[in-house]
């Protein structure tokens, strides 16, 4: 397990920083994140996948649970588990196991209700904030330590 952990001061920082993530995982991977309601997960996922070249507009995926682009260099799927709660996460758990293996990337904003579906291999991100554009996002790596370990380069 390897964390990195950075400071995003303007919405730029953390456009700096999908950049150089976005380029780390462009290969596929799954990614968990955690983060109060406002903290900036939809705004990394939307920033990741611009810097993946996604031809579309990347909206939040809270009322339709998932959103999939295809436009871009590799596919992206989009999940928001916030108002399926710990009962309707049984509804998609096929779709959560179908795009955790192979070459995509996976997003799960309120990753917390799903306590089953993870790949081994896979990261998290936390994002924390307070009242101005600050956020922190910290990353831990579930065996993917080369992802981290090129975020702090
Ligand atoms: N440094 C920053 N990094 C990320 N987002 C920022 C930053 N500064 C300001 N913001 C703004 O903070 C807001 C974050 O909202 P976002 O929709 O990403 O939250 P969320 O974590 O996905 O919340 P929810 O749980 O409701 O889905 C956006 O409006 C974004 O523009
Ligand atoms: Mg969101």
């Amino acid at each position: 397990m390897k964390t990195y952990k950075q400071i995003c001061n303007t919405l730029e920082d953390t456009k700096l920083l999908a950049e150089k993530f976005a380029k780390l995982i462009k290969d596929g991977c799954f990614i968990n994140l955690y983060g109060e309601i406002g903290a900036g997960k939809t705004a990394f996922v939307k920033l990741v996948a611009d810097a993946l070249d996604v031809k579309e507009k990347v909206t939040s995926p809270s009322f339709v649970i998932l959103n999939e682009y295809h436009t871009g260099s590799i596919p992206i799927y989009h999940f928001d588990l916030y108002r399926l709660e710990n009962e309707g996460i049984k509804t998609i758990y096929d779709e959560l196991r179908e795009y955790s293996e192979g070459k995509q990337v996976t997003f799960v904003e309120w990753a917390e209700f799903n306590q089953n579906e993870a790949p081994f291999n896979h990261i998290k991100i936390n994002v924390t904030y307070d009242d101005n554009d600050s956020r922190i996002y910290e990353f831990i790596s579930v065996g993917e330590d080369e992802i981290i370990e090129g975020l702090s380069k």
